[in-house]
């Protein structure tokens, strides 16, 4: 029953209130420590903001505490840049001493995080980056995710264009974890389908110079286009490749990150696009309903697939503390509790994997004004692989 210790003081210090007040419970009194480690600035800036307002909406609907406990907040600004990534995490459990850490965007980010949750056992909740590792070979009883992996998006969308009629496809991306993944999904559906990737195009994260790969594409004359993209670089590569005169000849699909939380600044240039994703925020259900309004009510904003991802890692946060009284030093029944749950989020309620990832439909949508609307369901109750992950 008692919380991480790390220091010998700090052990004497709970001894003496367990002393004090008659046992352990005293553990349970004291504050939840989390560790946000998000980014705060550059291309990924607003998706932390995002995700921070949707965790926050969750606990302040359920009174500010979770499993009986308040809870605290320590964050780091992470960047996106995976070179700091170690040192961010590493001062969050070794410094901070938090009892949970939850992030982040970036893929290559998050694989730092996993691999010092799974090495000193801090509990990990995931509220967006999709790299497939972290639920893959670095899996663990105390890491889960409240998002997707990049594959399942990607793996949806290249069933939907295959259908589509689309035999020769370019792909587009930055070079790193969520790209090659995402774009990995969807060659594996659409070549099993029968379709063709004539060229694979990559520049570095977070470069927004589209131009030179626009002209690239132009002289190829594939059928279609995929891409991920998200944030300020989705903005950016969705108006110039409409400006580039590509989205009347040759049509872009993308995994939804494309076109989320990006339609105030992208304007004109999106509408029409078809994108794939676990959410969409014209879904008409009263969990959604609820909770856009609740979100509306509390920040002035629109929540988008960030917030609600967020929202869910509060959500995945409650469950195992409900079931362990409070106690995040009981692991396994922690564990237990979330590999049972069904978790009653705003995009349809969802069970995690034995990986410890969303097992969910992933929806077909469309821009229509600044709505990413649902239009039909391309893959239903889609399951990650999971591949290497041993638990
Ligand atoms: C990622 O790095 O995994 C990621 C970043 C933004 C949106 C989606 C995925």
């Amino acid at each position: 029953m008692t919380p991480k210790i790390r220091t010998p003081l700090a052990a004497l210090a709970l001894a003496a209130a367990a002393a004090l007040t008659g046992g352990p419970a005293a553990a349970q009194a004291s504050k939840l420590k989390i560790g946000l480690m998000l980014p705060y600035t550059g291309t990924y800036a607003a998706l932390g903001v995002a995700i921070e307002n949707g965790f926050r909406l969750y606990v302040d609907e359920q009174g500010g505490k979770l499993g009986g406990r308040e809870l605290e907040f320590v964050k780091v600004d992470d960047e996106s840049d995976p070179a700091k990534a170690v040192d961010n995490v590493n001062k969050l459990i070794k410094r901070d001493n938090v009892d949970v850490l939850v992030g982040t965007v970036h893929s290559g980010v998050a694989m730092a995080m996993g691999k010092a949750a799974k090495d000193s056992g801090t509990m990990l909740i995931v509220p967006n980056a999709g790299a497939v590792a972290v639920t893959g070979p670095m899996c663990a009883k105390n890491i889960f995710r409240s998002s997707f992996s990049n594959w399942q998006p990607g793996y949806a969308m290249g069933e939907v264009v295959a259908k589509k009629g689309h035999k020769k496809v370019v792909t587009i991306t930055w070079k790193y974890a969520a790209g090659d993944e995402s774009v990995g999904g969807f060659k594996e559906s659409f070549t099993k389908a029968g379709g063709q990737i004539v060229k694979e195009l990559t520049l570095p994260f977070p470069n927004v110079e589209f131009q030179a790969l626009l002209t690239e594409i132009a002289s190829i004359k594939p059928d279609a286009v995929y891409t991920f993209f998200a944030g300020g670089g989705a903005v950016k590569f969705v108006k110039d490749y409409d400006a580039a005169g590509l989205k009347k000849t040759i049509p872009l699909y993308g995994a939804g990150f494309l076109t989320d939380g990006t339609l105030e600044a992208q304007g004109a240039a999106a509408e029409g696009l078809l994108t794939t994703l676990h959410y969409g925020d014209g879904l008409d259900t009263p969990r959604n309903n609820a909770f856009r309004l609740g979100y509306a009510k509390a920040y002035k904003l629109q929540p988008d697939v960030y917030a609600m991802q967020g929202y869910d890692a509060a959500q995945i946060l409650a469950i195992g503390l409900k079931a362990t009284k409070g106690d995040i030093a009981k692991k396994t029944e922690f564990a237990a509790a979330l590999e049972k749950a069904r978790i009653d989020s705003p995009r349809g309620a969802f069970a995690l994997g034995k990986n410890h990832n969303p097992v969910q439909d992933i929806y077909l949508r469309q821009v229509v004004g600044k709505e990413n609307k649902v239009i039909g369901v391309a893959s239903k109750q889609l399951a990650d692989p999971g591949r290497g992950c041993k638990m």
